[in-house]
């Protein structure tokens, strides 16, 4: 792949860094975060477990408040993005709270040489390895940061909900089920997906769809032993507007009442033989 997409991804990142600090539509949960709140979904919270006393390795970790969450829980952190203003975002916000993490900036193809030593637990949630045009490149650094006994969780949007045309009002496929690496999906979106409606100014970006088989294949080939996998109804972002709401620890999205169900995110635990 050609560094430019990186590039084109990490410019957007950069202006939603931006504008998810500001966090004036609230999707972020900034100021309760900062009050003290714990703001990870309901999903993570449950699949997760105790992490106190863990090493664990946030890989893009965006404005690092999941990475300062894990801390709160006990865990000692290094969250690494490749945008520098999230970074930045998140350095700030460890500052105010004092949390165990620190923040390292670069591609995360690159974490084996930016990150020391081994981890716990590597952490990935919530829109991550989309962004990747090779998932088992991705699997095989996931898998070098672990220590032997160490596990990997992965929380993502479904790639077959994925593949639905969000701007349609009914349920449309408006893409194929996986995409090559030198093929992204290529889109232009202005706004960002908090609902604020401040414009962003390198709106393209290109991203992969990633079967599940090819995400679990990859994992295992990485040397991990897959522990559990599991399907949820909910998402942690508005992906389509006729998504509907629903409170929990955090807001999540689910399908209008009286759509198909449809599975919408999967996670799925893996540990270093
Ligand atoms: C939707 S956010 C992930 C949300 C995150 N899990 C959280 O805790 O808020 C996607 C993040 O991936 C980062 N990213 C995208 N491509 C990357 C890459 N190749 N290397 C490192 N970070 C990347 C972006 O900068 C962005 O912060």
């Amino acid at each position: 792949m050609s560094d430019d997409l990186f590039e084109q991804n990490r410019l957007n990142w950069d202006d939603r860094a931006d504008i998810h600090i500001r966090d004036e539509a609230g999707g972020y949960r900034l100021q309760a975060f900062l009050d003290g709140a714990d703001n990870l979904h309901d999903i993570e919270h449950d699949e997760i477990g105790d992490v106190a006393g863990l090493r664990i390795a946030h890989l893009q970790c965006h404005i690092g408040i999941d990475t300062l969450c894990l801390a709160r829980r006990g865990a000692s952190c290094v969250g690494l993005d490749f945008s520098p203003k999230a970074i930045a975002a998140a350095r700030l916000l460890q500052q105010r709270t004092g949390l165990d993490a620190q923040f390292v900036e670069g591609n995360v193809y690159d974490a084996r040489h930016l990150l020391d030593g081994l981890f716990d637990m590597v952490y990935v949630t919530w829109g991550a390895i989309g962004w990747l045009p090779d998932v088992r490149r991705w699997a095989g650094v996931a898998a070098s940061l672990l220590k032997p006994g160490g596990r990997l969780y992965l929380l993502e949007g479904h790639p077959a909900f994925m593949q639905l045309d969000e701007t349609a009002d009914h349920l449309r496929i408006g893409f194929d089920w996986k995409n090559d690496p030198d093929k992204p999906l290529t889109t232009s979106d202005e706004t960002t997906y908090t609902g604020d409606t401040a414009k962003i100014a390198h709106p393209v970006t290109h991203n992969w769809i990633h079967p599940i088989s090819a995400v679990v294949n990859a994992v295992i080939d990485a040397g991990l032993t897959l522990e559990r996998l599991n399907e949820h109804e909910r998402l942690a972002w508005q992906f389509a507007p006729w998504m509907v709401p629903v409170d929990g620890r955090r807001r999540m999205w689910v399908m209008p009442e009286g759509w198909p169900r449809m599975a919408l995110a999967y996670s799925l635990q893996a540990r270093k033989r």
